[in-house]
């Protein structure tokens, strides 16, 4: 959710402010703006995307100090004075910020009260006000920027620039990632890894309450009382090749074409064919501690829950531990009764989702012990938790998560298969899924075979304004995370519902404009998923059915055949077929596939 970019160095800051820019837009694409201070400071920013902003950067827009930002409106509509960044009255304080002031209101209110005339609607632009003062006041402007966050209560990643202070940058952290990048000579800074990798792969990661600041021979980092904290830098694995699209013609397409090998990567070094385990050395708990839960709670957001609906009931399935899933942002805001018994485990492809780092933080504070499954290394979430489960899916650049949520569900099989085997699940069945597991990345091929078929359907699909998405227990999270993909970038209005649950009120939508998405496994509900079918059929419902094989009877319209694997694996090969539909429906209707309106990457905000 918003990207911020920083730089000091010999070179012009420009360029790479906007390249920077480029690659973080996924994370928030409404307007965008740079500032570059030689002598005195230059500002262009513009409601669009970055490429509409990189028009209105002259070429000779020099200066080796810069920081730059792309937004998603949180306060104040997208616009060209709303967008980042902020500066003071006396032009001279600069600052680009992501996250939300709470206390903006009450702060504004009293510089209005001071005679500040503000120049946009943001809750940023106090920050810039209240900086300016203080460096008025002799303040050096890390002093300044320390003393200032006191004031302020709320979440922010921000970047900080001085015009009378040509050689450096000021960044702090709190709730939304700061990353140093460290250069030969220059020194970076953004809210993802993203932006630097093409510079460098030396990175340092803010924790909450720290700020640094930048030089161009570079950097110091201290907490908020001063104190210097010190910091080891990380060699990142992804270059910048990692983030491109790689030939395809949406990031979206590469990453569902990608799944092969990432999923083989999350299964790398794990799967033990001796004894039919798991190994989960990032769990950082032994077999009598394994042993001892009894319950699981799973907690994530938007696609994120979804793959813990399909994790909770692999857990369940294979190790007979109860376990539930819940959207994180419910579970914190209930007051949640922790259990010393249950194992929490919190899912964030980014790592960086504020209400799942929240809720972490509640239940760590409650006593729980809780794991992460988490592709971004390094991450807050994953400093967070006590232990877990890294994806290394790498880089997910498309708003719309696909690799990352397979790779999720498959690690869930990982804990699922050694909470199991320390219990009562066989060798045999333990074989049986490690099997299968092994078979998954040639299956996902042979889906992806499919692709131009599947393109035929959504063009023939995607004109309906509205489709129902059913499933039924394994089934079920795999039809909500096929409505969601269909929704968030075609924006076709889709609802997934238990197959069961249809005839208790969402039949009466049923009919010739409401055609249905039917997940039906060749498992033990085969035959009562084709009896919804057939129920669906008889209201004039057009059905396309993702399954194992044909139905005997004409009780589809259309079939998705796809390659059969345990019953336990099948919702992992199930949800391909779906987001294969939801991509070529947002192409068929001329969607911005990888930028859906409204939507960002990782929501770093409550
Ligand atoms: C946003 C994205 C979703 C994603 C969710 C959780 O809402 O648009 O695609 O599933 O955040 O993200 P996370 O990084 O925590 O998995």
């Amino acid at each position: 959710m918003c990207g911020i970019v920083a730089y000091v160095g010999p070179k012009d800051a420009a360029p790479i402010l906007l390249e920077g820019l480029q690659r973080l837009e996924y994370r928030g694409y409404d307007s965008a703006g740079v500032v570059v201070s030689n002598k005195g400071l230059k500002v262009r920013k513009v409601k669009g995307r970055v490429a509409d902003l990189a028009k209105v950067v002259p070429v000779r827009f020099k200066g080796g100090l810069g920081i730059g930002h792309t937004r998603w409106a949180t306060h104040g509509v997208p616009s060209d004075v709303n967008a980042h960044p902020h500066l003071s009255a006396d032009e001279r304080i600069a600052v680009v910020h992501n996250g939300i002031i709470e206390n903006a209101g009450e702060l504004r209110a009293k510089l209005e009260a001071d005679g500040v005339v503000f120049a946009s609607e943001t809750d940023t632009e106090v920050l810039a006000h209240l900086i300016a003062a203080a460096v008025d006041e002799n303040e050096s402007l890390e002093e300044a920027v320390r003393k200032t966050l006191k004031s302020i209560v709320g979440t922010y990643g921000i970047a900080v620039i001085d015009a009378e202070r040509p050689g450096e940058v000021v960044v702090a952290r709190n709730g939304s990632p700061i990353v140093l990048g460290i250069g030969e000579k220059e020194m970076f800074a953004a809210s993802d890894v993203a932006a630097l990798v093409r510079y460098t792969r030396q990175v340092v990661h803010l924790e909450d309450g720290e700020l640094a600041v930048l030089k161009a021979d570079g950097f110091h980092t201290f907490a908020s009382d001063a104190r210097e904290t010190a910091k080891e830098p990380l060699t990142v694995d992804w270059d910048a090749g990692h983030y491109d699209t790689g030939g395809y013609e949406h990031y979206l397409l590469k990453e569902i074409s990608e799944q092969p090998e990432t999923m083989t990567r999350t299964m790398s070094g794990r799967l033990d064919e001796r004894f039919h385990v798991a190994h989960l050395g990032g769990l950082n708990m032994d077999a009598r501690e394994t042993r001892g839960f009894r319950r699981v709670k799973i907690i994530g957001c938007g696609s994120a829950y979804y793959s813990g609906q399909i994790g909770a009931q692999l857990i369940e399935e294979l190790a007979r531990i109860p376990s539930d899933a819940e959207p994180a942002s419910e579970f914190r805001y209930r007051n949640p009764v922790v259990d010393p018994d249950t194992l929490y485990v919190a899912i964030s492809q980014s790592g960086e989702t504020y209400d799942t780092l929240a809720a972490v933080q509640e239940l760590k504070r409650k006593g729980g012990r809780v794991i992460g499954i988490v592709n971004a290394v390094g991450s807050a979430i994953a400093r967070e938790v006590d232990g877990g489960i890294y994806l290394h899916a790498g880089p997910e650049v498309s708003v719309a998560s696909t690799k990352a949520f397979t790779s999720t569900s498959v690690a869930f099989a990982l804990l699922a298969l050694h909470l199991g085997r320390v219990r009562d699940l066989s060798p045999a069945d333990g074989r049986r899924i490690v099997e299968g597991l092994r078979k998954l990345p040639g299956q996902i091929e042979q889906i992806l075979g499919q692709g131009e078929r599947i393109a035929e359907l959504a063009k023939k699909y995607a004109p309906h304004p509205s489709m129902m998405f059913v499933g039924r227990v394994r089934g079920y999270p795999v039809a909500r995370e096929g409505a969601q993909k269909l929704k968030e970038i075609s924006y076709v209005h889709a609802e997934a519902y238990p197959a069961s649950e249809l005839k208790h009120g969402p039949l009466a939508l049923i009919g010739p404009d409401m055609p249905t998405v039917a997940i039906v496994p060749d498992d033990e509900l085969l035959d009562k998923n084709l009896t919804t079918l057939g129920e669906i059929r008889a209201r004039g419902g057009q059905v396309l059915m993702v399954g194992h094989r044909e139905p005997d009877a004409k009780l589809a319209d259309d079939v998705i055949v796809i390659p059969k694997n345990e019953i336990e694996l099948d919702p992992i090969l199930l949800t391909i077929p779906l987001q294969l539909f939801a991509y070529h429906a947002a192409v068929a209707l001329g969607r911005d596939v990888d930028k859906p309106r409204n939507l960002a990457k990782s929501v770093t905000v409550e």
